[in-house]
Protein backbone atom coordinates (compact mmCIF):
# COMPACT_ATOMS: atom_id res chain seq x y z
CA UNK A 1 0.00 0.00 0.00
CA UNK A 2 2.97 2.29 0.95
CA UNK A 3 4.01 1.83 -2.90
CA UNK A 4 1.24 2.43 -4.77
CA UNK A 5 0.56 5.93 -2.49
CA UNK A 6 3.59 6.64 -3.50
CA UNK A 7 2.98 6.46 -7.03
CA UNK A 8 -0.46 7.84 -6.79
CA UNK A 9 1.08 11.18 -5.42
CA UNK A 10 4.19 11.10 -8.52
CA UNK A 11 0.83 10.99 -10.27
CA UNK A 12 -0.94 13.72 -8.93
CA UNK A 13 2.30 15.56 -9.14
CA UNK A 14 2.70 15.28 -12.79
CA UNK A 15 -1.14 15.99 -13.69
CA UNK A 16 -1.92 18.99 -15.51
CA UNK A 17 -5.63 19.34 -17.62
CA UNK A 18 -6.10 20.79 -21.03
CA UNK A 19 -9.40 20.68 -20.84
CA UNK A 20 -12.21 21.06 -18.06
CA UNK A 21 -13.27 17.37 -19.07
CA UNK A 22 -10.08 16.30 -18.71
CA UNK A 23 -10.04 17.70 -15.24
CA UNK A 24 -13.22 16.22 -14.55
CA UNK A 25 -11.71 12.52 -15.38
CA UNK A 26 -9.09 13.05 -13.13
CA UNK A 27 -11.23 14.20 -10.26
CA UNK A 28 -13.63 10.84 -10.87
CA UNK A 29 -10.44 8.96 -11.07
CA UNK A 30 -9.12 10.28 -6.89
CA UNK A 31 -12.11 11.78 -5.74
CA UNK A 32 -15.25 9.55 -7.50
CA UNK A 33 -17.37 6.95 -5.30
CA UNK A 34 -15.20 4.39 -6.69
CA UNK A 35 -12.27 5.94 -7.17
CA UNK A 36 -8.74 5.98 -6.15
CA UNK A 37 -9.37 7.24 -2.63
CA UNK A 38 -12.37 5.68 -1.74
CA UNK A 39 -10.62 2.46 -2.57
CA UNK A 40 -7.55 2.65 -0.60
CA UNK A 41 -9.51 4.19 2.65
CA UNK A 42 -11.25 0.85 2.41
CA UNK A 43 -8.07 -1.46 2.19
CA UNK A 44 -7.00 0.33 5.11
CA UNK A 45 -9.50 -1.12 7.06
CA UNK A 46 -7.43 -4.56 7.19
CA UNK A 47 -3.81 -2.68 7.66
CA UNK A 48 -2.61 -4.21 10.59
CA UNK A 49 -2.52 -2.22 13.32
CA UNK A 50 1.22 -1.34 13.52
CA UNK A 51 1.32 0.65 10.57
CA UNK A 52 -2.31 2.24 10.82
CA UNK A 53 -0.91 5.50 11.94
CA UNK A 54 1.89 5.77 9.36
CA UNK A 55 -0.52 4.77 6.79
CA UNK A 56 -3.38 6.78 7.68
CA UNK A 57 -0.92 10.00 7.54
CA UNK A 58 0.04 8.99 4.09
CA UNK A 59 -3.24 8.19 3.30
CA UNK A 60 -4.51 11.63 4.21
CA UNK A 61 -1.64 13.30 3.06
CA UNK A 62 -2.65 11.64 -0.65
CA UNK A 63 -6.21 13.12 -0.31
CA UNK A 64 -5.29 16.76 0.42
CA UNK A 65 -2.60 16.79 -2.73
CA UNK A 66 -5.31 15.24 -4.92
CA UNK A 67 -7.90 17.82 -3.88
CA UNK A 68 -5.75 20.67 -3.63
CA UNK A 69 -4.38 20.07 -7.63
CA UNK A 70 -8.07 19.46 -8.23
CA UNK A 71 -8.97 23.24 -6.98
CA UNK A 72 -5.55 24.85 -8.67
CA UNK A 73 -6.72 23.62 -11.93
CA UNK A 74 -9.86 24.53 -11.45
CA UNK A 75 -8.92 28.03 -10.35
CA UNK A 76 -7.10 28.25 -13.54
CA UNK A 77 -9.49 27.57 -15.80
CA UNK A 78 -12.26 29.92 -14.37
CA UNK A 79 -9.38 32.94 -14.10
CA UNK A 80 -8.64 31.99 -18.02
CA UNK A 81 -12.89 32.15 -18.64
CA UNK A 82 -13.26 35.58 -16.98
CA UNK A 83 -10.32 37.15 -18.50
CA UNK A 84 -12.28 35.86 -21.94
CA UNK A 85 -15.43 37.51 -20.41
CA UNK A 86 -17.37 34.96 -20.83
CA UNK A 87 -19.06 35.77 -17.19
CA UNK A 88 -19.69 39.41 -18.88
CA UNK A 89 -23.43 39.81 -18.27
CA UNK A 90 -24.40 43.19 -20.07
CA UNK A 91 -28.07 42.20 -19.46
CA UNK A 92 -27.87 42.69 -15.80
CA UNK A 93 -28.63 46.19 -14.12
CA UNK A 94 -26.53 48.98 -13.52
CA UNK A 95 -24.86 49.88 -10.07
CA UNK A 96 -26.56 53.31 -9.36
CA UNK A 97 -24.90 53.57 -5.95
CA UNK A 98 -22.04 55.04 -6.47
CA UNK A 99 -22.53 57.56 -8.86
CA UNK A 100 -20.41 60.70 -8.77
CA UNK A 101 -21.50 64.25 -8.64
CA UNK A 102 -19.74 66.68 -10.11
CA UNK A 103 -17.63 69.37 -8.42
CA UNK A 104 -18.84 72.28 -6.89
CA UNK A 105 -16.77 74.52 -8.59
CA UNK A 106 -17.30 73.46 -11.98
CA UNK A 107 -20.96 73.76 -11.23
CA UNK A 108 -20.71 77.10 -10.49
CA UNK A 109 -18.32 77.44 -13.70
CA UNK A 110 -20.46 75.96 -16.12
CA UNK A 111 -23.48 78.46 -15.09
CA UNK A 112 -21.07 81.34 -15.13
CA UNK A 113 -20.20 80.40 -18.44
CA UNK A 114 -24.03 79.72 -19.36
CA UNK A 115 -24.91 82.98 -17.99
CA UNK A 116 -22.33 85.09 -20.54
CA UNK A 117 -23.38 82.81 -23.23
CA UNK A 118 -26.29 84.03 -23.19
CA UNK A 119 -25.10 87.76 -24.39
CA UNK A 120 -22.71 86.20 -27.05
CA UNK A 121 -20.00 85.28 -25.25
CA UNK A 122 -17.95 82.36 -26.18
CA UNK A 123 -15.43 80.14 -24.42
CA UNK A 124 -11.51 79.66 -25.18
CA UNK A 125 -9.27 78.90 -23.21
CA UNK A 126 -5.14 79.01 -22.95
CA UNK A 127 -1.94 77.01 -21.62
CA UNK A 128 -1.61 76.96 -17.80
CA UNK A 129 2.42 77.58 -18.24
CA UNK A 130 2.88 80.41 -19.66
CA UNK A 131 5.87 83.02 -20.72
CA UNK A 132 6.60 86.43 -19.27
CA UNK A 133 5.34 88.22 -22.73
CA UNK A 134 1.48 86.32 -22.19
CA UNK A 135 1.18 86.89 -18.53
CA UNK A 136 3.12 90.00 -17.39
CA UNK A 137 4.87 92.17 -20.60
CA UNK A 138 1.71 92.36 -23.06
CA UNK A 139 -0.05 93.30 -20.22
CA UNK A 140 1.65 96.13 -19.84
CA UNK A 141 3.41 94.70 -16.33
CA UNK A 142 6.32 97.28 -15.60
CA UNK A 143 9.72 95.23 -15.77
CA UNK A 144 9.82 95.68 -11.84
CA UNK A 145 5.96 95.64 -11.22
CA UNK A 146 5.66 93.72 -7.79
CA UNK A 147 3.63 90.62 -8.98
CA UNK A 148 6.81 89.31 -10.68
CA UNK A 149 8.31 88.80 -7.20
CA UNK A 150 9.73 85.48 -6.69
CA UNK A 151 6.72 85.74 -3.77
CA UNK A 152 3.86 85.45 -5.78
CA UNK A 153 4.54 83.58 -9.35
CA UNK A 154 5.84 80.31 -9.47
CA UNK A 155 9.11 80.58 -11.58
CA UNK A 156 11.03 77.73 -12.82
CA UNK A 157 14.82 78.52 -11.89
CA UNK A 158 16.44 77.23 -14.79
CA UNK A 159 14.64 79.36 -17.14
CA UNK A 160 12.80 82.26 -15.23
CA UNK A 161 11.01 83.30 -18.47
CA UNK A 162 8.95 80.15 -17.63
CA UNK A 163 6.18 80.55 -15.21
CA UNK A 164 2.78 78.91 -13.60
CA UNK A 165 0.34 81.66 -15.08
CA UNK A 166 -0.90 83.96 -11.99
CA UNK A 167 -3.95 84.73 -13.90
CA UNK A 168 -6.16 84.26 -16.98
CA UNK A 169 -5.56 87.35 -18.55
CA UNK A 170 -2.70 86.09 -20.19
CA UNK A 171 -5.64 84.10 -22.60
CA UNK A 172 -6.53 87.62 -23.48
CA UNK A 173 -3.19 88.55 -24.78
CA UNK A 174 -3.03 84.95 -27.22
CA UNK A 175 -6.66 85.40 -28.29
CA UNK A 176 -6.36 89.00 -29.01
CA UNK A 177 -2.82 88.23 -30.79
CA UNK A 178 -4.56 85.72 -33.29
CA UNK A 179 -7.75 87.03 -33.34
CA UNK A 180 -9.47 90.57 -35.02
CA UNK A 181 -12.14 92.29 -33.13
CA UNK A 182 -14.97 91.57 -32.85
CA UNK A 183 -13.79 89.57 -29.60
CA UNK A 184 -16.37 88.64 -27.32
CA UNK A 185 -15.24 85.84 -25.28
CA UNK A 186 -14.44 84.58 -21.67
CA UNK A 187 -11.35 82.43 -20.94
CA UNK A 188 -11.97 79.75 -17.52
CA UNK A 189 -9.02 78.54 -16.23
CA UNK A 190 -6.69 77.18 -13.03
CA UNK A 191 -4.03 80.13 -11.99
CA UNK A 192 -1.36 79.79 -9.72
CA UNK A 193 0.32 81.57 -6.93
CA UNK A 194 3.04 81.37 -4.88
CA UNK A 195 0.86 81.76 -1.18
CA UNK A 196 0.48 80.01 1.79
CA UNK A 197 -2.09 77.53 2.04
CA UNK A 198 -5.11 78.64 4.69
CA UNK A 199 -8.78 78.62 4.73
CA UNK A 200 -8.74 81.98 2.27
CA UNK A 201 -5.65 81.41 0.07
CA UNK A 202 -4.38 78.51 -1.83
CA UNK A 203 -1.34 78.14 -4.27
CA UNK A 204 -3.93 77.56 -7.29
CA UNK A 205 -7.60 78.54 -7.71
CA UNK A 206 -10.05 78.92 -10.59
CA UNK A 207 -10.54 82.02 -12.69
CA UNK A 208 -12.69 83.00 -15.47
CA UNK A 209 -11.70 86.30 -17.82
CA UNK A 210 -13.96 88.03 -20.22
CA UNK A 211 -13.16 89.91 -22.81
CA UNK A 212 -15.17 92.14 -25.39
CA UNK A 213 -13.08 94.22 -28.27
CA UNK A 214 -15.40 95.82 -30.71
CA UNK A 215 -15.75 99.52 -32.06
CA UNK A 216 -16.79 101.88 -29.61
CA UNK A 217 -17.36 99.66 -26.29
CA UNK A 218 -17.69 102.13 -23.35
CA UNK A 219 -17.20 101.81 -19.77
CA UNK A 220 -21.17 101.65 -19.65
CA UNK A 221 -21.08 98.90 -21.31
CA UNK A 222 -19.33 97.03 -19.04
CA UNK A 223 -20.93 98.43 -16.56
CA UNK A 224 -23.73 96.83 -17.87
CA UNK A 225 -22.53 93.77 -18.61
CA UNK A 226 -21.75 93.27 -15.06
CA UNK A 227 -24.93 94.17 -13.83
CA UNK A 228 -26.55 91.32 -15.96
CA UNK A 229 -24.42 88.75 -14.80
CA UNK A 230 -24.29 89.76 -10.92
CA UNK A 231 -28.47 89.80 -11.23
CA UNK A 232 -28.27 86.44 -13.36
CA UNK A 233 -25.78 84.72 -10.71
CA UNK A 234 -27.07 85.80 -7.80
CA UNK A 235 -30.54 87.37 -7.55
CA UNK A 236 -32.71 89.83 -9.75
CA UNK A 237 -32.30 92.16 -6.61
CA UNK A 238 -28.65 92.44 -6.37
CA UNK A 239 -27.07 95.61 -6.74
CA UNK A 240 -23.74 96.25 -7.72
CA UNK A 241 -20.72 98.69 -6.70
CA UNK A 242 -18.02 99.90 -8.90
CA UNK A 243 -14.79 101.25 -7.02
CA UNK A 244 -11.63 103.11 -8.49
CA UNK A 245 -8.73 100.28 -8.67
CA UNK A 246 -5.32 99.56 -10.38
CA UNK A 247 -4.30 96.91 -13.11
CA UNK A 248 -1.71 97.62 -15.38
CA UNK A 249 -3.61 96.47 -18.05
CA UNK A 250 -6.73 98.20 -17.90
CA UNK A 251 -7.38 101.94 -18.07
CA UNK A 252 -9.43 102.69 -16.18
CA UNK A 253 -9.59 99.65 -13.73
CA UNK A 254 -12.27 98.98 -11.06
CA UNK A 255 -13.20 96.35 -8.42
CA UNK A 256 -16.76 95.60 -8.35
CA UNK A 257 -19.15 94.90 -4.81
CA UNK A 258 -22.57 93.05 -5.10
CA UNK A 259 -24.66 93.53 -2.41
CA UNK A 260 -23.65 90.75 -0.04
CA UNK A 261 -26.02 87.90 -1.19
CA UNK A 262 -26.22 86.46 2.49
CA UNK A 263 -27.59 89.62 4.38
CA UNK A 264 -29.31 91.35 1.29
CA UNK A 265 -27.08 94.20 2.54
CA UNK A 266 -28.05 95.26 5.89
CA UNK A 267 -24.46 94.09 6.76
CA UNK A 268 -23.21 90.47 8.68
CA UNK A 269 -19.99 89.24 9.65
CA UNK A 270 -19.69 87.73 5.88
CA UNK A 271 -19.62 91.05 4.80
CA UNK A 272 -18.02 92.44 7.62
CA UNK A 273 -21.59 94.40 7.79
CA UNK A 274 -20.31 97.04 5.09
CA UNK A 275 -23.47 95.17 3.04
CA UNK A 276 -21.09 94.53 0.30
CA UNK A 277 -18.78 92.06 -0.73
CA UNK A 278 -16.26 91.84 -3.59
CA UNK A 279 -15.98 89.80 -6.15
CA UNK A 280 -14.12 90.81 -9.47
CA UNK A 281 -11.64 93.18 -11.06
CA UNK A 282 -12.35 94.84 -14.41
CA UNK A 283 -11.56 97.87 -16.24
CA UNK A 284 -11.05 99.20 -20.03
CA UNK A 285 -8.09 97.31 -21.86
CA UNK A 286 -5.65 99.34 -21.48
CA UNK A 287 -4.38 100.82 -24.98
CA UNK A 288 -0.90 99.60 -24.39
CA UNK A 289 -2.30 95.96 -24.52
CA UNK A 290 -4.12 96.45 -27.45
CA UNK A 291 -1.51 97.60 -29.51
CA UNK A 292 0.99 94.97 -27.95
CA UNK A 293 -1.41 92.79 -29.53
CA UNK A 294 -1.86 94.18 -32.71
CA UNK A 295 -5.13 95.83 -32.41
CA UNK A 296 -5.23 99.52 -33.47
CA UNK A 297 -6.49 101.63 -30.33
CA UNK A 298 -7.68 104.16 -32.45
CA UNK A 299 -10.22 102.03 -34.21
CA UNK A 300 -11.19 99.86 -31.27
CA UNK A 301 -11.88 99.72 -27.81
CA UNK A 302 -12.86 96.84 -25.35
CA UNK A 303 -13.17 96.19 -21.39
CA UNK A 304 -11.79 93.23 -19.36
CA UNK A 305 -12.82 91.97 -16.31
CA UNK A 306 -11.59 88.74 -14.24
CA UNK A 307 -12.95 86.43 -11.35
CA UNK A 308 -12.69 84.00 -9.13
CA UNK A 309 -14.63 80.88 -9.40
CA UNK A 310 -14.05 79.83 -5.65
CA UNK A 311 -15.25 83.49 -4.75
CA UNK A 312 -18.45 83.34 -6.51
CA UNK A 313 -19.06 79.56 -5.45
CA UNK A 314 -18.42 80.38 -1.55
CA UNK A 315 -21.00 83.11 -1.87
CA UNK A 316 -23.47 80.76 -3.69
CA UNK A 317 -22.97 77.73 -1.37
CA UNK A 318 -21.87 79.89 1.91
CA UNK A 319 -18.34 78.03 1.47
CA UNK A 320 -16.36 79.08 4.79
CA UNK A 321 -13.02 77.71 4.07
CA UNK A 322 -11.37 77.13 0.25
CA UNK A 323 -9.28 73.86 1.15
CA UNK A 324 -12.33 71.84 1.05
CA UNK A 325 -12.50 72.27 -2.37
CA UNK A 326 -8.93 70.05 -3.11
CA UNK A 327 -9.38 67.97 -0.40
CA UNK A 328 -11.48 65.53 -2.21
CA UNK A 329 -13.63 64.87 0.49
CA UNK A 330 -16.46 62.97 -0.90
CA UNK A 331 -19.01 64.08 2.39
CA UNK A 332 -18.05 67.70 1.20
CA UNK A 333 -18.15 66.93 -2.83
CA UNK A 334 -21.78 65.21 -2.56
CA UNK A 335 -24.14 67.61 -1.11
CA UNK A 336 -24.07 70.16 -4.22
CA UNK A 337 -25.46 68.85 -7.60
CA UNK A 338 -28.96 68.46 -6.02
CA UNK A 339 -28.87 71.77 -4.13
CA UNK A 340 -28.43 73.22 -7.96
CA UNK A 341 -31.21 73.26 -10.20
N1 LIG B 1 -6.26 89.54 -13.73
C1 LIG B 1 -6.80 90.25 -12.60
C2 LIG B 1 -6.50 89.43 -11.33
O1 LIG B 1 -6.15 88.29 -11.41
C3 LIG B 1 -8.29 90.47 -12.73
C4 LIG B 1 -8.68 91.34 -13.89
C5 LIG B 1 -8.97 90.80 -15.11
C6 LIG B 1 -8.75 92.71 -13.73
C7 LIG B 1 -9.35 91.60 -16.17
C8 LIG B 1 -9.12 93.53 -14.77
C9 LIG B 1 -9.43 92.98 -15.98
O2 LIG B 1 -6.61 89.95 -10.24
Amino acid sequence: MREQIKQYLAEIDAFSAKTKDELEQFRIRFSGKKGVLNDLFAEFKNVAAEERKEMGVLLNDLKNKAQQKIDALRENFEAEESAKGDDLDLSLPVNFDFQGSRHPLMIIRNRMIEIFSRIGFTVAEGPEIEDDWHNFSALNFAPEHPARDMQDTFFIEENPDIILRTHTSSVQVRVMEKTSPPIRMIFPGRVYRNEAISARAHCFFHQIEGLYVDKNVSFADLRQTMLYFAKEMFSADTRIRLRPSYFPFTEPSAEMDISCNLCGGKGCSFCKYTGWVEILGCGMVNPNVLKNCGIDPEVYSGFAFGMGVERITNLVFNVKDLRMFSENDVRFLQQFESAWQ
